[in-house]
């Protein structure tokens, strides 16, 4: 009796006197921008119907089911990306649009900054522009989401009170880091950030060729931006050579866990499947399951890197649920998810290409290559002719949404975000905290706490930071949330 309990003692003691005394040393957070519960549920029954599997099959992110977690932002039961990902970076609710920024548009602390002051190694992956909303959120401060240029150098670590704070990105969005004075530039100044970094050391890549030559020993810093904004849907990589999302996830592991290897901090890094959002802002169901499907690729990628080091730990969850997906209308009792099986095209390039081509050559092209390729359906006469009569690109994009729903038995209610609940997924130490209906908040808390980093600390560092880019005013007041508080 007496050995085991000095043994006990003297066990608790190593662990505690462990570098990482809670036994975690890496954190992975896993945002699935706007991927509501019915994205799951038609992503799982996609799956079965497809490769006819059983009625109890569980999708990668099924078994890794924890909770549900409530998605409202500081002023509005609807939130955006912004608010909605600072819940998880900073633990801290805001009013829609905010980066980095409390409700008073005061600077507060990130984790991942945190993080990156006690020496952790930190990396941000997305197929957004990497200065998107989700990823600012980690290492930006800015009044308003739309301050690219000034939240592209806060992440690049060119704003002195703020400092570098993040050692590796991969995503999209190469326009904002470039001079105005150059093509592709989308800055309104003349100030060449790309330039700036490559100078500053940074290891500056654009292409898919680029990509493969890092391997696991490149040095950080690194910056991966492989297009100009967004980088493409999944299901348009045939047409545009760009790494995926899990081959990103997969090199970034690899270099920041390399990179660590022999250190007492680990790595923290958030990825995310930024797009599976902006498909539901399309209405494209065909892009929005195969972005889904890419997330659970990175999903599985992670969790097998955890598998292999149990001293990580990752969680998974959405903002928000976008474009309200509704399975099952008009008091049908089915839903055909192969409906969607023979689409090679997002709506977005469809689309794109439509409204270049001159009214008149608009007919040929909507029924030979639209209809029966981009969307593999049959082209009726209804079919065509609504999307040949769009002079937009929302009624091109509504047209082909309704030319499959209707077979699918599918409706998207929006073509924003709703304020259901979303689903919250994890795996590692400690995630059984994370079980049960959660607050967004919650889960930015969970976060900071096994990193075990002082967000307060950088918070008060970083006061008088800069936040305004251009003249600013807020939309909405908080009245709403002091209401609910
Ligand atoms: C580029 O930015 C500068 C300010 O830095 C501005 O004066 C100039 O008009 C801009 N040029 C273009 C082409 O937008
Ligand atoms: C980078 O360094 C080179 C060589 O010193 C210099 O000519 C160039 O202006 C620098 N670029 C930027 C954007 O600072
Ligand atoms: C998809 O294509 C296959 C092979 O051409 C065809 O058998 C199937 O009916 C098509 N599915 C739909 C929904 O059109
Ligand atoms: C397409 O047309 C064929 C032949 O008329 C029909 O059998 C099939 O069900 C149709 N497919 C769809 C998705 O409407
Ligand atoms: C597209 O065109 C329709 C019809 O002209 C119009 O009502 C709608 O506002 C337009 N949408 C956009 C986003 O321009
Ligand atoms: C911001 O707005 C104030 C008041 O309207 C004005 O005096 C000031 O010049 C503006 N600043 C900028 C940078 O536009």
């Amino acid at each position: 009796m007496k050995l085991s309990i000095v043994s006990l003692i003297a066990c608790s003691t190593v662990v505690f006197a462990a570098p990482y005394g809670n036994g975690v040393k890496n954190v992975i957070m896993m945002v699935s921008d706007g991927f509501g519960p019915a994205s799951e549920t038609i992503a799982r029954a996609y799956m079965q119907q497809n490769e006819k599997l059983p009625a109890n099959y569980m999708s990668v992110i099924d078994k890794l089911f924890v909770g549900t977690s409530r998605t409202r932002s500081a002023d509005s039961f609807i939130t955006d990306s912004a608010p909605g990902a600072q819940c998880f970076s900073s633990g801290v609710k805001t009013y829609n649009n905010a980066i980095g920024v409390d409700v008073n548009i005061k600077p507060i602390g990130t984790n991942m900054e945190a993080a990156h002051r006690k020496g952790m190694k930190t990396g941000l992956v997305a197929k957004s522009h990497i200065t998107d909303a989700t990823p600012a959120a980690f290492a930006g401060h800015a009044a308003n989401r739309a301050m690219q240029d000034l939240i592209a150098e806060q992440m690049g670590g060119l704003v002195p009170a703020l400092g570098q704070n993040v050692d590796l990105m991969f995503g999209g969005g190469r326009c904002v880091f470039q001079s105005n004075s150059t093509k592709e530039s989308c800055r309104k100044d003349t100030k060449d950030i790309w330039g700036t970094l490559k100078n500053n050391s940074w290891n500056t890549i654009s292409t898919k060729e680029e990509f493969e030559t890092l391997d696991s020993k490149s040095q950080l810093p690194i910056i991966g931006l492989f297009s100009k904004s967004d980088m493409p849907y999944a299901i348009d990589y045939d047409i545009n050579n760009v790494p995926s999302l899990p081959q990103m996830a997969k090199k970034a592991i690899d270099i920041l866990s390399e990179a660590t290897k022999d250190s007492d901090q680990g790595f923290y890094m958030m990825i995310e499947g930024s797009r599976i959002d902006h498909a539901g802002h399309a209405n494209d169901l065909g892009t929005h399951l195969r972005e889904i499907f890419e997330y659970w690729e990175t999903i599985k990628l992670v969790s097998e890197y955890i598998d292999a080091h149990p001293d990580t730990v990752m969680v998974s969850t959405s903002d928000h649920e976008c474009g309200g997906l509704t399975l099952g209308r008009d008091n049908k009792y089915f839903v055909n998810t192969l409906t969607y099986k023979n689409q090679t095209a997002s709506f977005e390039t469809s689309c794109s290409k439509l409204l270049e081509l001159k009214v008149s050559q608009r007919g040929q092209y909507v029924t030979e290559t639209m209809i029966p390729v981009h969307l593999g359906t049959n082209v009726t006469e209804a079919r065509a002719s609504a999307i040949i009569k769009a002079t937009n690109f929302s009624e091109c994009v509504a047209g082909m949404r309704d030319a499959l729903a209707v077979d699918a038995n599918i409706f998207w209610t929006s073509l924003g975000h709703t304020g259901v609940d979303v689903n919250v997924y994890a795996k590692g130490k400690y995630t059984d905290e994370l079980r049960g209906n959660l607050e967004n908040t919650d889960i930015g808390n969970w976060l900071t706490k096994v990193l075990q980093v002082d967000v307060d600390a950088v918070t008060k560092s970083i006061q008088d930071l800069n936040v305004f880019q251009y003249n600013f005013t807020r939309s909405k007041s908080t009245l709403e949330y002091d209401h609910y508080k």
